[in-house]
């Protein structure tokens, strides 16, 4: 089987992460080899534009700035890490990528999806993910799950409110356009709840994936 690029998408405090490791740990019970990762970050250099991105020291940043940064730690991590192992052939469960950028910056912020677009084909020279998973929760119950308070909270995670709608409306949206590779999880559920769900949409696209020998 070719390597496999799946992603998880959603609003902070929506469970992707917890979700990412559980499946992860699935995966390797059952003998794929996986790799874990994150955006923005992955890599050296992406590590280091993420500290800039969340610091809530930069509120001055503008919208078409923080695309730029994204799209550069993107670029770094497509370059150094995804493509090599996708190219060995390994499950890559990869913490956001692109569909990120078109809810937060896009959605979120208000630049055009074109401009997102644009900056990232140059970034990821036109790779795509295999299967996108977004944890879809409310604002609110994400904010309750996070559980912080405002100075722990990264300079993302401190938009008001009706950023963060925009921004899960935005994955809803995208998740209409791009059905083939798009599933909406359900993350009212409890942990366990969930994960059998994830499980299901991930045994069903491993298999097809390995029937058609893709
Ligand atoms: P995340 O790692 O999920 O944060 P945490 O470690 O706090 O769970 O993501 C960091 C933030 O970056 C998150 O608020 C979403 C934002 N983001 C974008 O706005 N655009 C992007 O392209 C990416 C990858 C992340």
């Amino acid at each position: 089987m070719k390597g496999k690029l799946i992603v998880f998408e959603g609003i902070d405090g929506s469970g992707k992460t917890t979700q990412m490791q559980i499946l992860g740990r699935r995966l390797e019970r059952q003998g794929f080899p996986v790799v874990y990762t994150r955006e923005p970050g992955g890599t050296r250099v992406g590590e280091s534009i993420r500290g800039i991105l969340l610091d809530p020291l930069y509120r001055e940043m503008e919208p078409q700035t923080e695309a730029l940064l994204y799209a550069a730690a993107r670029a770094q991590h497509v370059a150094q890490l995804l493509q090599p192992a996708l190219a060995a052939g390994k499950v890559v469960l990869c913490d956001r990528f692109l569909g990120s950028s078109l809810a937060y910056q896009g959605f979120g912020r208000g630049l055009s999806l074109e401009f997102i677009d644009h900056i990232n084909n140059l970034a990821t020279g036109g790779l795509k993910p295999d299967l996108v998973l977004i944890f879809d929760l409310s604002p609110c119950l994400c904010l309750k799950r996070i559980g912080a308070q405002v100075n722990e909270l990264d300079r993302l995670e401190r938009e008001e409110m009706a950023f963060h709608r925009r921004v899960r409306e935005g994955y809803l949206t995208l998740a209409r356009r791009e059905p083939a590779c798009c599933r909406v999880i359900d993350g009212r559920q409890t942990v366990e709840q969930v994960h059998e769900t994830v499980w299901r949409e991930v045994e069903r696209f491993l298999r097809e994936a390995n029937a058609g020998n893709k």
